[in-house]
């Protein structure tokens, strides 16, 4: 039976609830889904700051993780609290067909940011979440190249909605759903600690840039006309950095193959920035580390430090005709979302957030290589960009990837009873990875150095519990 207070008559939550009665009560009324339940049971947050969440006796738990890179700016930060509160008490919400001036101002200053980077003139696009920005994205591929076929990339991740888990790699997101007829094509990622084939980047010649190229050769290798010179496949949907396939970092001459290969057959390139956006690599455009130009630009997450659902695309000045593209959602770009990014983007001019995050990077990247020295019975592979790192967890010295070890090692971060400075701590991560071994860390950008210490110091604590440490660190 549910305790009384919990069960007013208008269903409003009076009091708070312990943490059994949350989890008997979402067993009862929740769809399940909407709480992805990695970890079991959920575990229940009562507040959070900077780069902490705190439980109902506010103990700190330092996350490495930030919202999965949407809370780039750090929890409960003022000036966007702030700005969200101002836009509350001014207008709050507005159709969809009148002007909201910061609607535009937020196009302008995304397309000049954008053109500042890449020399090309383009226009933004608003939506309500990544899934649904990269499902508006494969709409207007439809109607500027009449296309519905994609490549994508195995190990990638691009959301939920229909069109966006067809071009999902993972057969586990689809296998619930029936057939995807739009499924993509799916080609290995250059994912070097795993090679597709076996090979190493010393000296595989970018063998795997090769095989995709091949594809072209013949007709009878399935969707390429060389009289016609065109392609059954409309776009290439990348993400500059895998973020749910484990934080891996391709190398830059791969995506400048790739390119030339797609521009020759004049197949699209589209960058999911989703996660990857906003400073997480120390650029503001992941992208702009690969040295190539993209056709359309998708991204969601940070743009709000994940206070609103606002998302959307940039997508080259050529491929859009605004006198026809039609529909919108009701709440799609509302003010409170608009309001928010402006601030973020302010913010952003404000700092040198490319030298900061890339110096923070390396110091963080190195601390990490440091553990991988310490844990080398089950610290396979560490890198990072900027504060897009990752810890591979392996078993033995090998590369066997360690799925159950990785899920224990998460769990124990959790229970929050890790010691610093004398005080009890836990530590929030997520898993990531093609065989969900990865511990994919996104700590705010923000983070100090003090604060890397004692991330480093918590992970360490954690794999000792472990792995009996290889010598003194
Ligand atoms: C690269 C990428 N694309 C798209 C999405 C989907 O975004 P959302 O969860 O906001 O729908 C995600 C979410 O993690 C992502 O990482």
């Amino acid at each position: 039976m549910l305790s009384e207070t919990r069960q007013k008559k208008h269903g409003t939550l009076m009091k708070k609830a312990d943490h059994a009665e949350m989890l008997e009560l979402e067993a009862q009324y929740c769809s399940y889904g909407d709480t992805v339940h990695y970890v079991d049971p959920a575990k229940k947050f009562a507040s959070c700051s900077g780069g902490f969440l705190y439980d109902d006796e506010e103990r700190p738990y330092f996350d490495l993780q930030m919202q999965y890179s949407a809370a780039n700016l750090g929890y409960g930060n003022f000036r966007l609290t702030d700005a969200l509160r101002d836009q509350l008490q001014v207008l709050p919400q507005l159709d969809n067909q009148h002007l909201d001036e910061q609607r535009i101002l937020l196009a302008e200053k995304l397309a000049a940011l954008t053109e500042q980077r890449f020399g090309v003139k383009g226009r933004v696009h608003f939506s309500i979440g990544g899934a649904g920005a990269i499902e508006d994205s494969l709409r207007l591929i439809r109607k500027a190249t009449g296309k519905n076929f994609h490549f994508a990339f195995m190990g990638g991740y691009h959301g939920r909605t229909l069109g966006a888990t067809a071009i999902t790699s993972s057969y586990r997101y689809r296998r619930r759903y029936g057939h995807f007829g739009d499924r993509a094509e799916f080609i290995p990622y250059p994912y070097c600690f795993r090679c597709f084939y076996g090979l190493k980047r010393e000296d595989c010649g970018l063998y795997c840039l090769k095989q995709f190229e091949k594809l072209f050769d013949t007709e009878y290798y399935s969707f390429w006309d060389s009289k016609a010179g065109e392609c059954e496949f409309g776009a290439l949907y990348m993400e500059p950095i895998q973020g749910t396939g484990g934080y891996v970092i391709p190398p830059t001459e791969y995506f400048v193959g790739l390119k030339k290969i797609l521009e020759e057959r004049k197949i699209l390139l589209v960058d999911d920035e989703v996660q990857m956006g906003f400073f997480r690599t120390g650029k503001f455009w992941a992208i702009e580390h690969l040295e190539i130009v993209p056709d359309i630009i998708v991204f969601g997450k940070a743009l709000t430090n994940g206070l609103n659902p606002l998302s959307g695309f940039w997508i080259r000045e050529n491929l859009i005709d605004p006198s026809d593209w039609p529909h919108d959602s009701t709440p799609c770009a509302s003010p409170q979302g608009t309001a928010v990014a402006l601030e973020v983007l302010r913010i952003f001019e404000e700092r040198d957030f490319t030298s900061e995050v890339q110096q923070k990077g390396v110091y963080f990247l190195s601390c990490l290589q440091r553990l991988k020295e310490k844990y080398p019975q089950i610290i396979g592979d560490v890198d990072g960009l900027g504060l897009a790192l990752r810890i591979e967890i392996c078993r033995g010295k090998g590369k066997e990837p360690g799925p159950e070890l990785t899920n224990r090692i998460f769990h124990e971060g959790l229970k929050g009873n890790l010691v610093a400075e004398g005080s009890l701590y836990g530590l929030v991560l997520d898993v990531g990875g093609y065989y969900k071994n990865v511990f994919t860390l996104a700590p705010y950008l923000e983070i100090t150095y003090p604060e890397i210490d004692l991330g480093i110091e918590l992970l360490d604590q954690l794999f000792g519990r472990f792995e009996r440490p290889a010598g003194a660190f």
